[in-house]
């Protein structure tokens, strides 16, 4: 009997992906390299009938069923391709290759196009919800060919995060829409995050919030309208003890955050298509300033800090609460804005409401929030901006001023707050029907004589600024 379903890579990522497809009744074979990933497989998996694994490319594809689904979850970049190379002599026309790391954009069109004609069915799907949810219920961002999708359907719906009984997988559009998508989902991950640190420092600076206030704070907003996986987990980290001395973990850990490049790639983008997303850039940002601890370490001697100001602790709680909500919409906002542009200019024909929905649970930046924003592109599916769907006016309008007062805050007192203040200054900016840029128009035809428009009468104007 063959296995319907087959996975390269069995690190933490392929082993729990593997053993899920069991647990929903569908036969699974994996193959790594490693011999003892494979041993480690095949004895948890229990069954050989259901479960089991070689190192041996051929044994592994002559075990799949046809079409053969096979799925690699291996580190992307060079690795992908080897991979492929290796499969490729053994593969039949019609087969599918599912690429579940977070490969670029790009390296999946290029993919795509390469084995399309050798008839085989190339797709780039993000797996969120790192290795708990790949065991217990990912969310997938599959993007690729429309027919040869309704192979893997319903494996994938079946192992899928489900909320409220539907399936946190769809098919996204065609190439590389599924790791677009994924893509810009880490760079809202990264936009949340940084959001979501600043407020643990303000917090801490300007309420003297211990471990125990942060972490019943965030359980609290846990269960209010910011209930996410983010605040959850962040409310938690705060309770957990230092297992190698005195005290709390979270402060002993190093304050330098590494990355390994899907925010800075939304980010870059971004800036090709002209789609502004500053809550996500200064995000990156703000995790190069961190990696320059040494650096952080020798100016802040040269300079003197203000003393920080005391905000009583409910006060405080109750503009946190509501600046950390308002940016966590503008976050979405960019981040969807973006994948709406993106949609046009690459072709992938993207429903954002369907995205919205697949990330109402599974994935890292799942929130109670993403169930209105699901709501907000349903009712109008051409929206360029959430910030634009009448529900959303009224929740920013009713948070935007605990905004400016922690921006303001933290101006004053000397703690960097870059993710609110830049969310804040985006909003300012996009809902200004006047913004002051006439006047960079004015500069670029006085020094380049690169003309501008009326805002009075149609056409082209050039002015000879320079008087003799
Ligand atoms: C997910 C995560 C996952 C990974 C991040 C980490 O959706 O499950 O996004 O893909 O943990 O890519 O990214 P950094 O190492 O860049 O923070």
């Amino acid at each position: 009997n063959k296995y319907d379903f087959g996975l390269v890579g069995l690190g933490v990522m392929g082993r729990n992906f593997i053993l899920n497809v069991a647990d929903n009744g569908f036969t699974a074979f994996g193959n790594d390299l490693d011999e003892e990933k494979v041993n480690a497989l095949i004895e948890e998996g229990g069954d050989t009938a259901k479960v089991n694994a070689t190192t041996d490319n051929k044994v592994f594809l002559e075990a799949l069923s046809k079409p053969r689904k096979i799925m690699l979850l291996v580190p992307a970049g060079k690795v992908v391709d080897i991979v492929i190379e290796n499969l490729l002599p053994h593969l039949d026309e019609g087969d599918l290759i599912i690429d579940g790391g977070n490969s670029f954009y790009t390296d999946t069109d290029r993919r795509e196009a390469y084995l399309s004609k050798k008839g085989i069915n190339f797709f780039g799907a993000g797996v969120s919800g790192g290795a708990k949810g790949a065991r217990r219920g990912p969310s997938i961002m599959p993007g690729g060919n429309k027919e040869a999708y309704q192979h893997v359907k319903p494996i994938f719906e079946a192992v899928s995060a489900k909320y409220n009984g539907e399936p946190c997988v769809t098919y996204l559009g065609p190439k590389s829409a599924g790791n677009y998508v994924k893509m810009v989902h880490n760079g809202i991950e990264y936009g949340l995050m940084q959001l979501t640190s600043e407020i643990y420092d303000v917090l801490k600076k300007g309420g003297d919030f211990n471990n125990d206030e942060l972490h019943a704070t965030y359980s609290k907003w846990n269960k209010g309208r910011l209930q996410s996986f983010l605040v959850e987990i962040t409310s938690e980290i705060f309770e957990e003890e230092d297992s190698l001395g005195e005290g709390r973990l979270v402060d002993k850990i190093l304050d330098k955050a590494k990355q390994k490049g899907t925010g800075k790639w939304t980010s870059q983008n971004a800036m090709d298509l002209g789609i502004p997303v500053p809550s996500i850039d200064v995000a990156v940002s703000m995790r190069e300033i961190s990696a320059l601890k040494e650096e952080r370490i020798e100016a802040d001697k040269l300079y003197d800090r203000p003393s920080v100001e005391h905000m009583e602790k409910g006060t405080l709680e109750k503009i946190t609460e509501e600046a950390l909500y308002f940016s966590f919409i503008i976050t979405y906002a960019q981040g969807l804005h973006q994948l709406a542009d993106a949609s046009k200019e690459y072709g992938y024909e993207l429903d954002i409401a369907e995205i919205a929905k697949i990330w109402r649970a599974g994935c890292i930046i799942r929130a109670g929030l993403l169930a209105d924003i699901t709501e907000a592109f349903k009712a109008n599916a051409s929206l360029p901006n959430l910030l634009l769907s009448p529900t959303f006016v009224k929740k920013v309008q009713s948070t935007v001023d605990s905004a400016r007062e922690l921006v303001a805050f933290g101006a004053k007192n000397g703690i960097p707050l870059p993710g609110l203040s830049n969310s804040l200054t985006y909003f300012d900016a996009y809902t200004s029907s006047r913004l002051p840029l006439n006047l960079i128009q004015a500069q670029r035809d006085y020094f380049g004589s690169h003309t501008y428009e009326r805002l009075d009468r149609e056409g082209i104007f050039h002015t000879e600024w320079e008087k003799e």
